[in-house]
């Protein structure tokens, strides 16, 4: 393989974007992963970019994400800018030649997801890694080694829940969509090993008087060898965070379980805490999924979920938001993989 980075020395991160979601990148850069150190951090809010580099002892700081890329100090980029700007930067990374870890979406449309999928094929090799951190999260990866080992037979079916808080002000169909459920849509094609043929999606919007808002998104699916599937994606729950997979085989089910933790009976109740967001629920895979893309530059080259992924993901969740405003099925048509996106 050939090596992206060469060098076995602590690899020179650049974050750009330092909210919640980079924030935590960063942290957990700089504490959790010794082979790795955060060199440059970029934001347009020049308060929290200050607090972040002071914290992480960035050398640069930048309010332009073209200018963290092409700075010579920065050997790999993640970037946790809000989604539209995901595949501008993804694009000017791969021009630079320099690896990236782009959070989730790669894109806010197929379209713009293909530009940088024909970018890295053009440049022949594989640069990019998208941020679908629960191929790392322990639960997730039992579920998937389970199903992969065959102990349950042929996987028949897919479930999917995705349960945010709340949501103010309220989300569009599309958002909810491009941006939560396209977690669900990856997860739904890793586990099942197959591409997703049809969806059909149902939703009721957030304001009975605005269609194009959705608080709660049901979508049915068909796979191209015949399994099916569903992911519920509820974007204003009113009590908590859960996510969870659920896998049907012709002999068995596997499925995670969000609450994690212990079992409390008082006053003749029993509960138990349900997380608040994403970044307690999934707080291992964060730091396992960036530990991972470090090493795999070390090794050569990114071999997490790829740019082929996150276009596909967006493939689909453009089906879903045409399916959600026709009211019907929507056939999902997926052109042959580049050679380069091969896994293992
Ligand atoms: N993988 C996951 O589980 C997960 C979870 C949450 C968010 N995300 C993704 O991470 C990204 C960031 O989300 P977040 O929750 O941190 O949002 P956030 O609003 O907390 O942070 C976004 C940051 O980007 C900055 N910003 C605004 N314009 C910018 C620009 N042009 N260039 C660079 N930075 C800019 C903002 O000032 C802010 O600091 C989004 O794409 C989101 O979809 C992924």
């Amino acid at each position: 393989m050939r090596k992206v980075l060469m060098s076995n020395q602590a690899i020179n991160v650049g974050v750009i974007g330092t909210g919640g979601m980079g924030g935590r990148h960063v942290n957990n850069l700089t504490h959790e992963v010794a082979a790795a150190q955060v060199v440059a951090v970029m934001d347009v809010d020049e308060a929290r970019l200050r607090t972040v580099a002071a914290a992480c002892g960035a050398r640069h700081t930048f309010t332009d994400g073209h200018a963290l890329i092409s700075h010579p100090d920065v050997e790999a980029v993640l970037i946790a800018a809000p989604d539209r700007f995901h595949a501008d930067l993804a694009r000017a990374c791969i021009a630079a030649g320099k690896p990236v870890l782009c959070e989730k979406p790669l894109a806010t449309t197929a379209a713009e997801a293909y530009n940088v999928v024909a970018a890295e094929v053009a440049g022949g090799r594989r640069l990019v890694q998208v941020g679908f951190m629960r191929e790392y999260d322990p639960a997730h990866c039992q579920v998937k080694r389970m199903i992969d080992s065959g102990a349950l037979g042929k996987a028949l079916a897919f479930s999917g829940t995705h349960i945010n808080a709340s949501s103010d002000p309220a989300r569009t169909v599309e958002d909810v969509i491009s941006n939560s459920a396209v977690h669900d849509i990856h997860s739904a094609r890793w586990m099942m090993g197959d591409e997703i043929a049809t969806v059909y999606t149902s939703y009721v919007p957030s304001d009975p008087r605005r269609p194009e808002t959705a608080r709660m998104v049901l979508i049915q699916l068909t796979y191209s060898g015949g399994a099916i599937g569903q992911i519920e994606c509820n974007a204003e729950a009113g009590y908590g965070y859960e996510v969870d997979v659920k896998m049907t085989g012709e002999r068995g089910v596997v499925q995670t379980n969000s609450l994690r933790s212990a079992v409390v009976r008082l006053a003749n109740q029993q509960s138990q805490w349900v997380e608040e967001d994403w970044l307690q629920r999934f707080d291992e895979a964060y730091i396992d999924e960036v530990r991972a893309w470090v090493h795999s530059l070390q090794q050569g080259a990114p071999t997490g979920p790829s740019a082929w992924d996150g276009y596909v993901s967006m493939v689909v969740s453009d089906a879903c938001i045409a399916s959600a405003k026709r009211g019907q099925p929507v056939a999902v048509e997926i052109p042959e993989m580049p050679g380069i996106y091969q896994r293992g």
